[in-house]
């Protein structure tokens, strides 16, 4: 399939950045930016963010991402958040695997294969992110390390769940360092990870959104954008200000 038939999207990370009030003025300012995006656009705000958030999209083109979920419907967890009570406030998406959750809160290929199918049961769709070290890729190592990350968490899903899975890919030492992938590294891994996919899932894999994350921003997103396996991206630190986030959608 051509990459125009895919579903573009861009989504915004804002980790744990913006109180409620702030969310409120920041999705103020998007709101009238994005209504032409020629793509779907996610916003993935912390929890105390959400309420605001659904309520301020509702009827916008703009959609609702929260930034990780439990791996329990529900149960003695303290300070944890599940995958139906985000479906409850509105929430569309659920970012899962973000690599500072991997390496900061000790998330791994099993807690996520739960927090996956609690997702994909309670109607929400993962943005599922995976990316190699600094040191896996110098050491020749980050094809592996992708497709341990691909097969251990998506290869036990359905071909119907799989549908709703968008993927990210989110070289780590790309990751808010102001470093990004040149476009021929991030297409190649792309290209690599749809590869994967196909090996399980046939031609589905093709239909799967893969979008690219680590420092993309207004100058680098139009070329990143082009290459024929990349359908997107998920924003970090540029999704933050109104200006530059819309500039990166108007770069699909
Ligand atoms: P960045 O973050 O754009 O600030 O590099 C991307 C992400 O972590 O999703």
């Amino acid at each position: 399939m051509n990459k125009a038939k895919r579903n573009a999207v861009i989504a915004g990370n804002w980790k744990m950045n913006k109180t409620a009030s702030e969310a409120r003025e920041l999705i103020d300012g998007l709101l009238p930016l994005v209504k032409d995006a020629d793509c779907t656009v996610i916003i993935g705000v912390p929890f105390t963010d959400i309420h605001v958030a659904v309520e301020m999209t509702k009827g916008s083109n703009v959609h609702v991402a929260a930034q990780n979920c439990h791996f329990e419907a529900s149960g003695a967890f303290t300070g944890e958040v599940s995958a139906p009570m985000l479906k409850e406030e509105g929430v569309e998406y659920v970012i899962l695997g973000h690599s500072e959750r991997r390496q900061y809160y000790g998330e791994t290929s099993d807690t996520l294969v739960a927090k996956m199918a609690l997702a994909l049961e309670n109607g929400l769709s993962p943005i599922y992110c995976v990316g190699e070290m600094l040191s896996e890729r110098e050491a020749g190592n980050h094809f592996n390390v992708i497709k341990a990350q691909l097969e251990e968490v998506l290869f036990g899903l359905s071909a119907e769940q799989m549908a709703k899975v968008v993927i990210a890919y989110e070289p780590v030492w790309a990751i808010g360092t102001g470093v990004t992938a040149t476009s021929e590294q991030a297409q190649e891994v792309h290209a690599f990870i749809r590869k994967t996919l196909a090996a399980k899932f046939g031609e589905l894999a093709n239909d799967i959104t893969i979008l690219y994350g680590g420092s993309c921003k207004p100058s680098n997103a139009k070329e990143l954008f082009a290459c024929p396996d990349i359908d997107g991206g998920l924003i970090g630190g540029a999704s933050l200000k109104a200006d530059d986030f819309i500039a990166i959608a108007q770069s699909y």
